[in-house]
């Protein structure tokens, strides 16, 4: 089945973005079944996604087969879309991810003071603009799974845009009041935070911690400057909990008629954010 994919690069595609309303839909997968629900999704509504590895997802599937596994999904599905490694957490895990031919890396630094994580940053850059491939670099605390909320230091204008500039980043990730995983309350975006960012800087501005932030504030968020959107958890969670219930309502063995309901569940789930941005 020939279909065209890849229609631009995700450089491109940022650029294409700048100064225009509209968000690309991040979404991590963890198997072929959570890839196939996403595809669904975004070949459905005929939009263009980024499909994310973690090094959890990478050690599980395997670099070069998690890597193929993405590009034969966008290419059989028809679908444009680009592989990129999310909350790269070395220079050496993004070197091996643009040698392997991903189209964008995220390089962690959030958690270094802010003159490494530039240092560092600008290595992953160097290495990625010579074969063409984007750079997401995070800076702010954007709570991860498992750590505390309280901390929130959130990102400045003035920073994001020094930041920028010394690195020559694609995207940014910044932090104005979302946190990886699910929410204890609701959070509240700090919109003009946000504004002051997005005019301070051209980068694609990045919302981490895309599960539970309620659609109204993601609508706002891509409004004023949000030009990728992450979720995660909240497909890890479709699926598994979905799955939970079938196992233990059928006797069926065959997986191929056990999976189909989970995966359908994460297609509607992808839907519903794809319609966000
Ligand atoms: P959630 O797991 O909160 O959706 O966050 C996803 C994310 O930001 C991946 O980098």
């Amino acid at each position: 089945m020939e279909k065209t994919y890849n229609y631009m690069t995700l450089k491109e595609k940022y650029i294409q973005l700048q100064g225009k309303s509209g968000a690309l839909l991040a979404t991590n997968f963890y198997n072929f079944e959570t890839l196939r629900a996403e595809m669904q999704a975004a070949s459905k509504l005929n939009k263009p996604i980024i499909l994310q590895l973690t090094q959890s997802s990478i050690d599980y599937m395997g670099l070069e087969n998690a890597l193929n596994m993405g590009r034969t999904a966008l290419k059989y599905y028809g679908v444009e879309g680009w592989i990129h490694l999310d909350h790269g957490g070395s220079v050496e895990l993004a070197e091996q991810c643009i040698k392997a031919g991903f189209d964008s890396v995220m390089f962690d630094g959030s958690e270094l003071p802010m003159e490494q994580n530039i240092e560092l940053t600008q290595k992953v850059v160097k290495m990625a603009q010579e074969k063409g491939v984007c750079v997401e670099a995070e800076l702010g605390y954007v709570a991860k799974l498992g750590q505390s909320t309280e901390k929130m230091e959130y990102t400045s204008a003035e920073d994001a845009k020094a930041f920028a500039e010394a690195t020559g980043i694609d995207a940014l990730a910044i932090a104005i009041g979302t946190a990886h995983g699910f929410y204890k309350e609701e959070p509240r975006l700090d919109f003009d935070r946000l504004s002051e960012i997005a005019a301070a800087t051209n980068v694609a501005l990045v919302l981490h911690g895309g599960s539970g932030v309620p659609d109204e504030q993601v609508r706002k968020a891509v409004e004023l400057g949000i030009k990728k959107l992450n979720v995660a958890t909240e497909i890890k969670n479709a699926f598994m909990e979905n799955l939970k219930y079938l196992l233990l309502n059928n006797t069926e063995i065959d997986l191929r008629k056990v999976f189909p309901p989970a995966i359908l569940a994460v297609q509607n789930l992808v839907e519903s954010k794809l319609n966000l941005v």
